[in-house]
């Protein structure tokens, strides 16, 4: 009998169209714009980063993309008091919970969790009873996992940032081999796992072919390429490889 994978998802973060916007002023590139060609090209969800200096999505984009997308929105956020209140105001589908520091130029790392659960806690508990998925942005460490799994997290999101970053070779490998042991783990206790940051067409394909995640997110790659080639090659040529890995893996599980 083979064993048929779960279907593998691409969210596709817009915040870079948002850079682009600001680096001017006014409406134009809008990521409004860009998040429905985005699924209109094969995204199953949209993924924007609200972060507290506004240096890309702002509040106002949040409010349009609620208004206009007909896919999940994953809103990813930083556990503050004023993102709590953004996020029970709009209700998005899902809560990506991220570390956030000003100066860093891009999400450097996981959360900590585990240390930090009397503040996380009830962020967890108030967005759920909102109906809002959450989900904690973690690094592929199994205490990680485990805190997430106790504080009532229904999704992870593993950090690739570590594994793209790697030359091709045996860094690489072993960045990914923790991934795969994290995806597994998470899979195990419980936790609907992703994983994303860093993705490009040369990366992705070994992230699909693991079985136990079921959404990848995507942003400064694909946005960078579809400058070059447009939305629809972009975000089509990843899907293939995403679907080609997740294929493969189905018939190495099956044989
Ligand atoms: N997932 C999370 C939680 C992130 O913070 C980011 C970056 O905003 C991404 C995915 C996408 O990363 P990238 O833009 O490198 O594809």
């Amino acid at each position: 009998m083979s064993a048929v994978l779960l279907p593998l998802r691409l969210g596709v973060n817009i915040d870079h169209v948002a850079t682009l916007r600001n680096a001017r002023g006014g409406g134009h590139p809008d990521p409004v714009r860009a998040a429905l060609l985005a699924v209109a090209s094969g995204a199953d969800g949209i993924t924007a980063h609200l972060r507290e200096d506004r240096r890309h999505i702002r509040d106002a984009d949040i409010e349009r993309l609620m208004a206009a997308l007909t896919v999940p929105l994953n809103l990813e956020m930083a556990a503050t008091g004023e993102m709590r209140a953004i996020a029970l105001k709009h209700r998005p589908h899902a809560c990506c919970i991220v570390p956030e520091r000003r100066e860093e130029v891009t999400t450097e790392g996981g959360l900590a969790v585990a240390g930090q659960e009397a503040a996380l806690g009830p962020l967890i508990d108030d967005l759920s009873t909102a109906g809002i998925r959450v989900s904690l942005f973690v690094d592929a460490d199994l205490p990680q996992l485990d805190a997430a799994a106790a504080l009532g997290a229904p999704v992870v999101e593993l950090h690739t940032g570590r594994y793209c970053d790697a030359r091709p070779g045996p860094g690489r490998a072993e960045e990914l081999n923790r991934l795969r042991t994290a995806a597994e783990h998470a899979a195990a206790i419980g936790l609907e796992c992703h994983a994303g940051h860093g993705l490009g067409f040369d990366t992705v394909g070994n992230i699909a072919a693991i079985p136990a995640i079921v959404e990848l997110n995507i942003g400064h790659f694909l946005m960078g390429e579809a400058l070059m080639t447009g939305m629809k090659e972009a975000i089509g040529r990843m899907r293939t490889l995403m679907d080609r890995a997740r294929a493969d893996a189905e018939g190495l599980e099956a044989s």
